[in-house]
Formats: structure tokens, sequence, C-alpha cells
């Protein structure tokens, strides 16, 4: 859909051909807290589109607050109840759970995977140039994020491809690519006590069960067996929900985020030969990820009425922190479309940041994205698009998900 500065944000036609930042632009200027009107199902809601006002509601879980629910659809509380995840809890309820997973995503224990990662980034990487021709997102940005979230959570590889196809469809439950059960266009109200109000969501609940119930064999060290251990062992659901979660969560962003590298390298030809000098490493992961912001927002709800700009948002109002306008505002940023390689600092949001929920996986994919970039600029001198990028169709998700290219 033409960005003509004025998209309909609820509608994910919108986002269709890729993010209409051009709309974001104007209400960063002109409306800051804009109102977006629901239709008959789901309410309308706020929009903060304004990198100060994101980071100031986020930094406040109290009065915008995550536990009744973090994506536009309106639940139930039965609903909300079934399907939460630690994702969906504020403070202290949400502290506890967080403690117990950090440790396993803390800056210093995912570098130690720093030589595996480039291990498998270096043999993806290899295969996929050797056919000069190819889908990039297929054969490289989705290959090192599925096989770094089986080592994660402790899974087999052979179960990968399945994990990652439901995973898809969670996510991109509005896309007809990744789902049957489009979620604006089909009636999904027999799903609606499962993640994403997808069928995949039952299947991988029942991929969770049967490692709860010890039939399907999990690695001591992943994350899946420490969640079901100790005294503050999570309970079934919980710990259902936190699996899909981390299904969901772990894979299609930082596949999206390494697809925009690969798409912005194929855009602007200079970049490929400056990353080859090697001296933007330390910065550009963040570039990269800044300009993705794959999660392009998540939504909190008014805990009291909020006076913000010229606007009075009412108790119980669903707000939507745009964390992807956020990340290009130009009061914070220079040029804030262009790829700087060595920004610095770099304050985008694509994370999060600022708040308690700010991202768990934020090491772990940026070296991700850094590690991948390193093993294709030491093979390759070009990369180029031949055929137009393919967008995601979600006003929550945004990734190029289909790049064909040649390289030489
Ligand atoms: C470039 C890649 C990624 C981006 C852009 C991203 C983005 C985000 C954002 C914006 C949030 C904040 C949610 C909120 O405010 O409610 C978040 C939270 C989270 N992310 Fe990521 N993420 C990425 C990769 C990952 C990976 C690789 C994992 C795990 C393997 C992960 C797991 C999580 C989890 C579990 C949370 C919830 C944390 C909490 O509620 O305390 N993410 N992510």
């Amino acid at each position: 859909m033409f960005d003509n500065g004025d998209l309909n944000l609820f509608d994910h036609d919108s986002f269709a051909d890729g993010v209409p930042h051009k709309t974001f632009e104007r209400l960063r200027k002109e409306d800051p807290v804009s109102w977006s009107e629901g239709d008959g199902e789901t309410r309308g809601f706020w929009n903060l589109t304004r990198h100060s006002d994101i980071l100031n509601a986020n930094k406040d879980g109290q009065l915008f607050s995550s536990a009744q629910g973090i994506r536009v659809e309106d639940q139930s509380h039965e609903e909300y109840m079934a399907r939460r995840t630690f994702q969906e809890t504020d403070m202290p309820e949400h502290t506890g759970t967080r403690r117990r997973v950090n440790p396993k995503f803390a800056k210093p224990v995912v570098a130690n995977f720093e030589e595996v990662i480039r291990n498998l980034a270096s043999d993806i990487v290899e295969k996929a140039i050797m056919k000069s021709e190819f889908d990039a997102v297929e054969d490289i940005a989705k290959q090192l994020p599925m096989m770094m979230l089986g080592r994660i959570l402790g899974v087999p590889d052979s179960d990968l491809d399945w994990l990652v196809e439901k995973g898809d469809a969670l996510i991109g439950n509005t896309d007809p690519d990744f789902t049957q059960h489009v979620i604006d266009k089909v009636d999904t109200d027999a799903y609606r006590f499962m993640p994403f109000r997808s069928p995949a969501g039952k299947h991988l609940y029942d991929y969770a069960a049967e490692v709860l119930a010890g039939r399907k064999r999990v690695d001591p060290d992943g994350v899946l067996a420490r969640m079901m251990l100790g005294d503050d062992q999570l309970d079934d659901l919980e710990f259902k929900n936190f699996f899909c979660l981390l299904v969901a969560a772990g894979n299609d962003t930082t596949r999206y985020s390494i697809a925009m590298a690969l798409h912005l390298l194929t855009e602007d030809q200079t970049l490929i030969p400056k990353l080859q000098t090697g001296q933007y490493w330390d910065t550009v992961a963040d570039e990269f990820i800044r300009l993705a912001s794959p999660t392009m927002h998540f939504r909190r709800t008014a805990t009291s009425d909020i006076k913000l700009h010229d606007k009075t948002i009412k108790k119980g109002d669903k707000v939507l922190l745009w964390f992807v306008s956020g990340s290009r505002d130009e009061e914070v940023f220079d040029n804030p479309n262009q790829v700087q390689l060595d920004r610095s600092p770099n304050r985008h949001l694509a994370f999060g940041q600022g708040g308690a929920h700010v991202c768990l996986g934020m090491h772990l994919a940026k070296l991700e994205v850094r590690i991948t970039l390193e093993e294709l600029v030491k093979r390759i001198d070009f990369i180029k698009a031949i055929e137009p990028p393919t967008w995601t169709r979600s006003n929550f998700i945004c990734g190029v998900k289909k790049l064909r290219v040649k390289v030489g």
C-alpha cells in the first residue's frame, strides 16, 4: 500500500509493503499521541511514536501495565490467564521469573557461544553462496537463529524445522504465507485459549507436554531443563506458555534483523567494502537492528488516566509503544533512515530498552547478526537483489520474508 503519510496503523495491509515510515514521521511531528479506531471486535488504541514518550512509558510499568495483554487483541480474563507468559506480567510477579532465566542470557554467558555461532554461520554462508543465486532469507537469515534457538532450549536439531514452522505460524498469524488461520480474515474463536489464537499454539503445547512428561529428551544444560527444576519451578501451563514465548520471540526477530541487514547491503553497494575494513564490528549489529526494529510495537494498558501532550489516555485504554518509530526519531538520530555503520551512541528502542521487559535475548541476537555479517563479507564482494523483496503482512512483526539475490 502506498504510504502517503496517513496510513491506518490498525490495518495489517498498511504494512504489507514494509513499514510505513512516512506515516510514523508525520505522527511524530504532528500527532505524537494518536488514536487508531478499532473494529467491531477489537477496541481502538493509542499510539506513542516519539522516542522520549516511548521510553518514559516503558520505564513506568505501573502506569503502563503489561498485565492485561501485550498485543492489540482484546482478551477476556480467562483467555489472558490461559495464555499469559511472564512477559504479560508486571512487577513483582515478573521479576521472579525474569531472575531465573536471566543468567542463561547474560552477556558473558552468551559470549561463550561465539565459537559455536561462528562455526554455524560459516557453514550456512558457505552453503548459500555456493548457489550464487538464492533466497537470502531462507538460506541465510533464517538458519542461524533457528539453530541457536535449538541450542538455547536444548531440543534436538531434528525438531527445529518443525518448531520454526510453528513459531512462524504464531508470529505470522496475520500473514497468509505463514498460516491458514489469518486472524483478521477467518474465525479463530476455537483457538482463543491458545498462544496467538493459533492452532500452532496447540501443537507447541503438545510438544511442551511431551518434554514435561519426559517423553521428549532435552539437554540438561538447556533453558527448558532449567525451568523444570528447583523449588520455584513453573507450573505446567506456565511452562508451556514460556516454551511458546521462546519459540516465537527467539526466532523470527533475529531472522528479520539479519534479513534487513542483507536487504540494506543490496541497496547500498558501498557497505560491503566498508565492512571489509573491519572497523565497524562493534557498532554494526545495533545499527542494523535499529533499522529493522522487527517487533514494531508492544502494547501496554493505562492503569490511571494519563495526560500526555494534548490528549487524555483513559484508565483501561490500550497504548501501543511503537519501538520502530522511536528508533527513527529525528530528534535522537541524525539521518535516521540511513545506515551509519559507526553510529554511537545508538539509543534505538528495538529491544524495548528502558523497561523491565527489555529483550532477554538481545546479546544473543546482536552476536548472531554481527557474526553472520562477518562471515558473509569475508567471502563475497557484492550482493544484489534479483527481485524486489517481499514483506510480512503484520502491524506487529516487520520483516523481509523473501529476498532473491545473487552474490559474487
Ligand atoms: C533482533 C532480535 C530481537 C528483537 C528485536 C527483540 C525484541 C524484543 C522486544 C522489543 C522485547 C520487549 C517486550 C516488551 O516490552 O513487552 C523483547 C522481549 C523479550 N525477548 Fe526479544 N527480541 C529479539 C531477540 C530475542 C531472542 C533471540 C530471544 C530468546 C532466545 C528473545 C526473547 C525475549 C523474551 C523472553 C522477552 C520477554 C522478556 C520479559 O518480558 O522480561 N528475544 N524482545
